[in-house]
């Protein structure tokens, strides 16, 4: 972790990427980030999906630098420079005030740098590993060992939850100055290993409205959000927590769809609307819901963020099956690239009873590709020097 070649301290950490059940979608509090309901949701595996950073400071940098998959970027964001001053600010109260000459002076300039294993463009959720990675590896430069998802919770609400493995709740807190609202574990990435992840990556789409514009606008204008964060939202949190607990996927997908939808109800009771959802993942929708009913019970779940892709929870003994029927319904293009990736996947031969039942439409080349995935832990240190993203100079 701490290098100290040439005067330059340097951590790194990996961090993963979280999918909600019970969504987050509207701020109580902007500037501290304070959600208006809690929210629940399941930590993907970092063998798929993950973000490294690095972070490295010095008495020689001149000023804080910034770079993310291998570009330099902006460090004066405010959100980068709140997980900053929060730290360090963590950081001088650990010490209290007294000289610890051994402890890396506060006062140096950082050079960050960070990268995902994933292409940016697919839309995958990268702001809440970036700044789950980002609190890591600080944390992890200046010493820290207290929990802080409260600090990276200040660089995006969803962020707090990556801070932990397996399924997280972050709880709204009641306090004004937000020291309540933090992330929880409520069971860890072994507690349900049949649990499997399905993210259909579609092609080519990108966000309509961000989700920190696109939620303000429904906190002041849908009554729907209102009547979900103050009654809805904390029923179900209770729900979600025992279906988990008990590994009730019946429950679980039931309850993480009908929660996602709701979540794009009110984007469209929002004025003026927002559209997340497109006419692919009702196709999505539908075909889940047609698979389900063939099958009498529920085998397949999906959830929808701000944004045009899809992610399917399965069971370990559906995956196959679920993937044929994708396969069937949106026909990748012959020369495409790799469509089923991430975890392997067997092969499933379906009965012309389920193909007439299920594959009613098929869509050409509307599914780009496949990740297979399950749940996983929470931030990694990286020990090895030769997987830090900064060299001994700090430079990329
Ligand atoms: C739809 O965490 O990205 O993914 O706090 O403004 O950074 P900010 O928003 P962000 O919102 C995530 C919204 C969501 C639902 C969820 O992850 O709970």
């Amino acid at each position: 972790a701490m290098a100290a070649e040439r005067g330059v301290a340097a951590a790194t950490c990996t961090a993963p990427v979280n999918i909600a059940v019970i969504k987050y979608w509207g701020k109580r509090d902007t500037d501290l980030i304070l959600p208006i309901n809690s929210s629940l949701s399941v930590t993907l595996h970092q063998d798929q999906l993950k973000t490294t950073t690095t972070v490295a400071a010095s008495r020689d940098f001149t000023e804080d630098r910034l770079w993310l998959n291998g570009k330099e970027a902006d460090v004066g964001h405010p959100r980068v420079q709140a997980c900053l001053r929060e730290v360090r600010r963590l950081a001088r109260k650990r010490r209290g005030g007294g000289e610890d000459t051994a402890a890396l002076s506060l006062s140096y300039k950082v050079h960050i740098a960070s990268e995902n294993n994933f292409p940016t463009a697919a839309g995958l959720a990268s702001s809440a590993a970036g700044y789950a990675c980002l609190v890591s590896a600080l944390a992890r430069l200046y010493g820290l060992e207290e929990e802080l998802s409260e600090v990276a919770r200040r660089g995006s609400g969803s962020a707090c939850r990556s801070m932990f493995g397996g399924f997280v709740q972050w709880q709204r807190g009641e306090r004004p100055d937000g020291t309540d609202s933090l992330a929880l574990q409520v069971a860890p990435e072994t507690h349900w290993p049949e649990l499997h992840v399905l993210v259909l990556v579609v092609s080519g789409e990108k966000k309509p409205v961000g989700s920190t514009v696109g939620m303000q606008t429904s906190v002041e204008t849908s009554p729907l959000l209102k009547h979900r964060a103050e009654v809805v939202v904390p029923e179900r949190l209770a729900q979600m927590m025992r279906h988990i607990r008990e590994r009730d996927f019946e429950g679980f997908g039931q309850l993480a769809m009908r929660d996602s939808n709701q979540f794009h109800a009110t984007c469209l009771d929002t004025f003026p609307p927002i559209f997340y959802l497109t006419d692919l993942s009702r196709h999505i929708i539908a075909l889940a819901h047609r698979y389900n009913a063939h099958h009498g019970h529920t085998k397949v779940a999906y959830t929808f963020d701000a944004g045009p892709n899809a992610v399917i929870f399965a069971l370990a003994d559906t995956v196959a099956e679920f993937v044929e029927v994708v396969r069937r319904s949106f026909p990748p293009a012959p020369n495409g690239d790799q469509f089923v990736r991430g975890l392997p996947v067997g092969s499933a031969a379906l009965s012309q009873e389920l193909l007439t039942a299920v594959v009613t439409e098929p869509v050409l080349g509307a599914v780009q590709y496949i990740l297979h995935t399950k749940p996983g832990p929470g931030p990694q240190l990286v020990d090895d020097p030769s997987q830090h993203l900064l060299g001994a100079d700090g430079l990329p």
